[in-house]
């Protein structure tokens, strides 16, 4: 019998983010920020059987490189995702993303009238008091954020930058 795959090409240079919840891709592009209009070589698989997971999304960036805190957000929405950074066609470094115990100066509180809201100088805080479903409390106002509110504040204040 014969068997075919559908192959997404290796990439010479940039990030490979792999093992991403299937049909999550697009959601965790616009949260970067990232709209296909910088000129980037970009591919977006989604929904592709993975041995781990079932299925899988993944995305490849070619000739971009993600910051501390871009990989901070992917691991807010991601955590079970794997950041390869690829250079000259190599894996040169493999990071199994976690979500922290802790998550500074990543997102806004929701609280309008929060202190963080306010004050330049103090950085928001949050602990993380429920993993699945993801849970996060501010740790000045209290105020308990969830996943989708956590999104959307993450995509919002990219766009606002
Ligand atoms: N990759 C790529 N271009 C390269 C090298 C790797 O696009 N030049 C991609 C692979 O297709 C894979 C990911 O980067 O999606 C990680 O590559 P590799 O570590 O070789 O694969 P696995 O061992 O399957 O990774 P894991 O153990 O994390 O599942
Ligand atoms: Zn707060």
């Amino acid at each position: 019998m014969e068997f075919r795959e559908l192959r997404v090409q290796k990439i010479k240079d940039g990030v490979v983010i792999d093992h991403l919840k299937a049909g999550s891709a697009l959601k965790i592009l616009e949260m970067l920020g990232i709209t296909g209009s910088e000129g980037f070589v970009i591919t977006v698989a989604m929904n592709v059987p993975s041995q781990k997971l079932g299925l899988k999304d993944i995305i490849k960036i070619e000739g971009r490189y993600l910051s501390p805190s871009e990989t901070s957000k992917i691991a807010l929405l991601a955590p079970k995702a794997t950041l390869n950074v690829i250079k000259d066609y190599r894996v040169e470094s493999k990071e199994r993303l976690r979500l922290p115990d802790e998550i500074v100066g990543i997102v806004k509180c929701s609280n309008p009238t929060c202190i963080t809201n306010h004050e330049p100088a103090i950085k928001s805080k949050f602990a993380v008091v429920s993993r699945d479903p993801l849970k996060i409390k501010c740790g000045y106002c209290e105020t308990i954020m969830n996943r989708e509110e956590l999104a959307e504040r993450l995509s919002r204040e990219r766009c606002l930058q």
